[in-house]
């Protein structure tokens, strides 16, 4: 045994020789709340102004929890593809936690076997290519639907204004309802319910709940949820039994012939039936993890990622469209003439509209519908840019400042300039970190394909019918609320005209 005189000695001198860990900038913090009070109603906008003084990695404290603001692409690249390994779980967050049974969905799941499992599921079962290819006809027939109805209101009350939000979010919530539920009366039904109640859900778990920023004092975690956000949980679980027991009734009720094993999974109706082939006829591996808390809240996560992040995409192009005439004229005679004397368009015309591949991800850059992603959590100590990261700290990637970084546009950063993706190949699928609106790495976004398709022939279809332009009087009004997903705080109301 070492005298105590001889190892009071030696941890001196250990403890002297250890370098002293560079922590990333910090902006002056409160005590308790740290820097809480800083984030703000527009977080992505605070954050962009403290970045702009301490640098494009910051560090905050969100009551007792280490925040890292991430705000150039260069250091998101370091996060996302050097490092993506470390950043790659999520911090534990109460409200998404009572949606999705403690992360038994993907996108709140912590980095794992289960979260590795449910990503390979969704990703070659759910939202492949060939998935996506399977619901063309439901994306034309919700599409054309889109379109009788803006010229019924175009016919009966002509020159009056539009609510464009609410015909976008409908073109959004019938495409991923009827590829979730099927389609069935039944299930358009519950699609109702959901939407009914999906709306308050995905505001719930968009918000910071303060209790999660003091994992010391878990009693305020409980403490701190409301009985509006408990009777909402209960209510959608409710509504995911009965979803899924109509289905094995239905699938019951169609004989075993459908559903013993022979049945190709990718030619099933639905996500629901998807995953409920995969319960039943899958190996015993696949078995263990379909449980029914793994299918409700894949269900709901699907719902909660896909159905507002795709409308607001094509909400902000036509509200930049409208606001750019220019772009607009461009971008309408290339569909005109892609599509030439045919009366709609079809999804092989899509591949050659280059300009409308460009509108979209300009408006992907100026209004990216996550600002700051979902949230990541480093799964051990690490460096950065020089600066040590501890273990579990939160890590936020702030694209909507990324996208507004004149280091990666030039000095036209604010202006709507699709052209300035015309003669690259920048693109949204997580190779080039100055436009990152689906992430990148192991956390990419699973339904990128499946959310472009409805864009690419929404935005299409609507400058093909019809020509757009606001009320008399009225000026477009650009603002933003934040929440799970960035929406534009008006309405968009526009006056349609039908060029067929
Ligand atoms: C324009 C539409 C969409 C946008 C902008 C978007 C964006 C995102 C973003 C930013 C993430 C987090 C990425 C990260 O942490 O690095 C994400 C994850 C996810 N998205 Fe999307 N999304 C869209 C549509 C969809 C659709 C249509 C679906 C499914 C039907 C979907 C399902 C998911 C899932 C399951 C995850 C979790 C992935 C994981 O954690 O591994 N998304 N999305």
């Amino acid at each position: 045994m070492l005298p105590a005189v001889t190892l009071f000695r030696h941890r001196w001198r250990s403890s002297a020789k250890k370098p002293k860990l560079l922590h990333p900038p910090s902006p002056w913090r409160f005590p308790i709340i740290g820097n809480l009070h800083q984030l703000g109603s527009l977080p992505h906008r605070s954050l962009q102004a403290m970045s702009r003084r301490h640098g494009p990695l910051m560090l905050l404290r969100l009551g007792q929890v280490p925040a890292l603001v991430v705000s150039s692409a260069d250091m998101a690249r370091e996060v996302m593809k050097h490092q993506d390994h470390v950043f790659a779980s999520r911090p534990s967050l109460t409200v998404p936690n009572m949606f999705t049974r403690n992360g038994r969905d993907v996108a709140f799941a912590p980095y794992g076997d289960h979260w590795r499992q449910v990503k390979k599921v969704s990703l070659l079962h759910l939202l492949s290519a060939k998935m996506v290819r399977s619901f063309r006809h439901v994306r034309e027939e919700e599409v054309a639907s889109m379109v009788e109805d803006i010229a019924g209101a175009c016919a009966s009350a002509p020159g009056r204004a539009i609510d464009m939000t609410r015909v976008l979010n409908t073109l959004a919530k019938q495409v991923i309802g009827r590829a979730m539920l099927g389609e069935s009366s039944r299930h358009a039904a519950w699609g109702d319910y959901i939407d009914e109640i999906m709306g308050d859900v995905s505001v719930a778990m968009g918000t910071l709940h303060v209790g999660d920023c003091f994992p010391l004092l878990p009693c305020l975690r409980r403490m701190m949820i409301s009985g509006r956000v408990r009777k909402m949980v209960d209510r959608v679980d409710e509504i995911m039994e009965q979803i899924i027991e109509d289905n094995e009734r239905e699938c019951a009720a169609a004989g075993e012939g459908d559903h013993d094993g022979e049945k190709p999974k990718e030619t099933a109706e639905s996500f629901v039936e998807v995953l409920l082939s995969l319960q039943k006829d899958g190996d015993d591996e696949m078995k263990r993890l379909m449980t029914r808390d793994t299918i409700k809240s894949m269900i709901m996560d699907m719902y909660a990622a896909g159905m507002d992040s795709t409308h607001i995409v094509i909400e902000w192009a036509m509200a930049e469209l409208v606001s750019n005439p220019r772009v607009m004229k461009k971008l309408q005679h290339e569909v005109r003439q892609v599509v030439g004397s045919k009366s709609n368009i079809s999804e092989d015309d899509l591949t050659r509209m280059d300009y409308l591949r460009a509108v979209v991800k300009e408006a992907m850059r100026l209004h990216p519908p996550g600002p700051l992603l979902v949230p990541r959590q480093s799964l051990r100590d690490t460096t950065v840019g020089g600066y040590h990261i501890p273990k579990d700290t939160w890590v936020l990637i702030n694209v909507w400042a990324i996208g507004r970084d004149s280091i990666s546009w030039g000095e036209t950063v604010e202006e709507f300039q699709p052209e300035r993706f015309l003669d690259n190949d920048i693109d949204y699928r997580g190779q080039h970190f100055e436009l990152t609106p689906f992430g990148a790495g192991r956390r990419i976004c699973p339904g990128i394909g499946f959310a472009i398709a409805v864009i690419e022939l929404g935005l299409a279809t609507l400058m093909h019918k019809f020509e757009w332009k606001l009320h008399e009087g009225e000026e477009m009004e650009m603002s933003e609320v934040f929440g799970i997903t960035m929406r534009k705080k008006r309405t968009l109301q526009l006056v349609a005209t039908p060029c067929f």
